[in-house]
C-alpha cells in the first residue's frame, strides 16, 4: 500500500455511541478561547465536530446565567459537544436538567484541567487520582439520560503516576462512549512534547476492549501534518486540533486536503486571515456587545496575525482598538501592506 493510499482512509466518519459524525478532525474545548463565535469559524473550516469551554456543573446546578451563556449554539452548529468540570457525582446529577435543556449532543467530562483553582475543588485533573470518581460520574449521567458520554483524561498525574489506563478502565466500566487523551501529566501543564506512543497504546488497549468505542488523541496538533503523523503513527480514531486552531481554523480545511488529496496547501494569506478574524470579531459582537468583543478579540488577533508582516505594528495598534471600525481599517492596511510586499 502506498503512503497516500494510506493517508486517504484517515479522514472518516466516527460514531459517539448512537451518535454518527461525518468526521475525525474535532475542535478541542479550550477555556477563553472556544465561545461560539469561534466555533462557527471552525465548523465553516471543517472541523467535523467542536466542543465548548469547560463549563462548571456546579454553576449549572445552581443556575447561573454566566455558565448557561457558555451552550448557546452558533447558528451553523447542529451537532454540539458539552464539555463539564466536576468534584463529584451528585454535582453532575443535579446539573443534568438544565444540561439537558440545551441538548448535548456529546457530554464530555474534564479530567484534564490542570488549573489551581479547578484542581483544589478536587475537579478536572485532580479526578485523575481517583478513578472511582470517574466511574461514578459517568455511571450517574449515563443513568439521567441518552446522550453518549466522553472522557478527556491526561496520561496522569505525574511522570511518577501514569495511570491512563485505569482512568480509562473506570470509564469504560461505566460505558463511556469515547475516550480522548491529551498526552501529558497534570504536572507537565501544557509543555513538553506530548507522548503519543502512550496514544498508540491507549488506543490498542480501548481497541482490545471496547472495540466500538473511539479514542481521539490531543497533544501538540500544531499543523495538518502532525495530525496526519499522529493518525498513522497511533491509530487513534481522530484527532482534536487545540493550541493550533487558534487563529489558524484553516487547520481543518488543510488537513482534510491532505488526508484526502495529499495536497500540502501554503499558508493562508493575510487577506484570508483577516477575514476570517473579522468575522469573528462580528460574530462575538453579536454576543457580547462590540466594546468587549473588541477587547476579547486581541488575544485571539495575536495569533491570527503571527508570522504575518508588518504584524508587530498592527498587533500594537489592535491592543487599543475598541471599534469594529479601528479593527477593520487595522486590517485592510495589513492587507494592503502585504499586497504591495509581492
Ligand atoms: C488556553 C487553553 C485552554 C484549555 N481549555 C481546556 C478546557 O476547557 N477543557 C479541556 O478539556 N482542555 C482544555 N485545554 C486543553 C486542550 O483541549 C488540549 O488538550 C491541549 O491544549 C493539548 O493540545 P495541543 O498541545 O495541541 O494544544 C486547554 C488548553 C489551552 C492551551
Amino acid at each position: 500500500m502506498t503512503d497516500s493510499t494510506k493517508t486517504e482512509s484517515l479522514y472518516h466518519p466516527v460514531s459517539i455511541g448512537s451518535v454518527s459524525i461525518g468526521g475525525n478532525l474535532f475542535l478541542a474545548p479550550l477555556a477563553g478561547y472556544t465561545d461560539r463565535a469561534f466555533r462557527s469559524i471552525c465548523i465553516d473550516r471543517g472541523a467535523s465536530f467542536t466542543y465548548t469551554e469547560m463549563v462548571s456543573a456546579e454553576g449549572l446546578a445552581r443556575n447561573s446565567g454566566n455558565t448557561e451563556r457558555l451552550m448557546h449554539r452558533a447558528e451553523n452548529e447542529d451537532l454540539l459537544g458539552i464539555q463539564i468540570f466536576m468534584n463529584e457525582a451528585s454535582v453532575a446529577e443535579r446539573c443534568m436538567p438544565l444540561l439537558l435543556a440545551y441538548r448535548p449532543t456529546v457530554i464530555d467530562i474534564n479530567c484534564g484541567c490542570p488549573v489551581p483553582k479547578v484542581v483544589k475543588t478536587g475537579a478536572g485533573s485532580a479526578l485523575l487520582q481517583f478513578p472511582e470518581k470517574i466511574h461514578q460520574i459517568v455511571s450517574t449521567i449515563k443513568g439521567c439520560c441518552d446522550v453518549p458520554v466522553s472522557v478527556k483524561i491526561r496520561l496522569g498525574w505525574d511522570a511518577r503516576s501514569i495511570n491512563y489506563r485505569e482512568t480509562t478502565d473506570a470509564a469504560l466500566s461505566a460505558k463511556a462512549d469515547m475516550i480522548t487523551m491529551h498526552a501529558r501529566t497534570k504536572s507537565m501543564g501544557y509543555s513538553g512534547t506530548a507522548d503519543w506512543q502512550a496514544l498508540a497504546d491507549l488506543k490498542q488497549y480501548v481497541a482490545s476492549r471496547a472495540p466500538h468505542v473511539p479514542v481521539f488523541g490531543s497533544g501538540d496538533l500544531f499543523s495538518a501534518e502532525a495530525a496526519r503523523r499522529m493518525l498513522l503513527d497511533t491509530k487513534v480514531d481522530g484527532v482534536m486540533f487545540a493550541r493550533g486552531a487558534m487563529g489558524n481554523p484553516f487547520i481543518f480545511t488543510d488537513t482534510i486536503r491532505l488526508l484526502t488529496e495529499g495536497v500540502q496547501d501554503k499558508a493562508a494569506s493575510t487577506r484570508e486571515r483577516t477575514t476570517a478574524m473579522l468575522r469573528q470579531l462580528h460574530l462575538m459582537g453579536e454576543d457580547i456587545g462590540e466594546r468587549l468583543a473588541c477587547r476579547e478579540m486581541r488575544k485571539h488577533a495575536t495569533s491570527y496575525l503571527k508570522g504575518l508582516p508588518h504584524a508587530s505594528q498592527a498587533k500594537q495598534e489592535l491592543v487599543h482598538a475598541a471599534t469594529f471600525a479601528e479593527y477593520e481599517g487595522v486590517c485592510s492596511r495589513l492587507a494592503e501592506e502585504s499586497r504591495t510586499d509581492l
